[in-house]
């Protein structure tokens, strides 16, 4: 732990416990008066035991709207898991996501504000994606970021998934080449070296550097957005016209490729 962050978490703790300042300053001042009397006032442990801040994992929802499964994750947050897991809910554009909205307090004004509308499958759900890791990062004890769906479950307790990934030193991302004829358009060349171009979950886990180096991406997400489309499927041919040429289109999947290869390219 460096100096700074010993002395920023202190001072976290100083803020938080208004009523243990209040006691250690009224046993200074008994101090000088009454010296025996201040030696039977018990100091609060914590002087001795500094709080350390255990590092948090940030819980980063991708909804449509609102979280139809709030109470199974408001089940899972109850308990030991005080101050080491933060939320952050995307939802579309117009939608608030307030305590009449959610049943947990746990995703009560936990949306982040500059939203944007996600189409599955589109390179939006990529933007979603950062958006969350962006805010998530500005908590400088968000440790591990992990995203979620709307119907995401926990399916073991609290404490056993935060010793499972704080356990681990790197991020939980799978990723494979992808050599499916079509995903990769070779106009993403040189920006994106077909040897680097991988496919995986979308629903991953990143360490905070891999977190920064998603966020601070200028290359590759642009090259997503420009020649990684989705496919246009037979049941969305009344509003999108069937292109002239339906093998030329790459259907990219852009979420499940994004991470991945964004990793691997750096
Ligand atoms: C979102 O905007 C509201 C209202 O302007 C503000 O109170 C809140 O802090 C913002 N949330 C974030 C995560 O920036
Ligand atoms: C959490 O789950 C783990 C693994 O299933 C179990 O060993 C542990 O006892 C559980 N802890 C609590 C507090 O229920």
């Amino acid at each position: 732990m460096t100096r700074r962050s010993s002395s920023q978490k202190f001072h976290h703790r100083w803020k938080r416990k208004p009523l243990a300042m209040l006691l250690i300053c009224f046993c200074l001042a008994t101090f000088v008066l009454m010296e025996s009397q201040c030696s039977r006032i018990k100091m609060p442990t914590f002087i001795s035991r500094p709080f350390i801040q255990k590092p948090k994992i940030a819980f980063l929802f991708i909804a449509r709207n609102r979280i139809p499964l709030d109470m199974v994750w408001d089940a899972f947050f109850r308990g030991d898991s005080e101050n080491i897991f933060s939320v952050y809910v995307h939802s579309r554009p117009g939608f608030l996501l307030n305590s009449a909205m959610t049943r947990s307090a746990y995703f009560s004004n936990r949306q982040v504000n500059e939203s944007v509308q996600v189409d599955w499958g589109e390179a939006s759900m990529i933007q979603a994606e950062r958006i969350l890791l962006r805010n998530a990062l500005m908590d400088h004890y968000n440790e591990r970021f992990l995203f979620l769906s709307d119907s995401c479950i926990p399916l073991y307790n609290f404490s056993y998934t935060y010793d499972y990934i704080m356990s681990a030193s790197t991020s939980f991302v799978d990723s494979f080449a992808d050599t499916k004829e079509g995903r990769y358009n070779p106009n993403m060349h040189p920006v994106i070296p077909v040897e680097n171009w991988r496919k995986g979950s979308q629903w991953a886990v990143l360490t905070r550097k891999h977190a920064e180096i998603v966020v601070q991406d200028d290359t590759v997400y642009p090259t997503f957005e420009r020649h990684c489309k989705k496919k246009s499927l037979p049941e969305f041919w009344r509003d999108h016209p069937l292109p002239a040429d339906g093998s030329k289109e790459h259907n990219c999947i852009p979420d499940e490729h994004y991470v991945q290869t964004l990793l691997a390219v750096s």
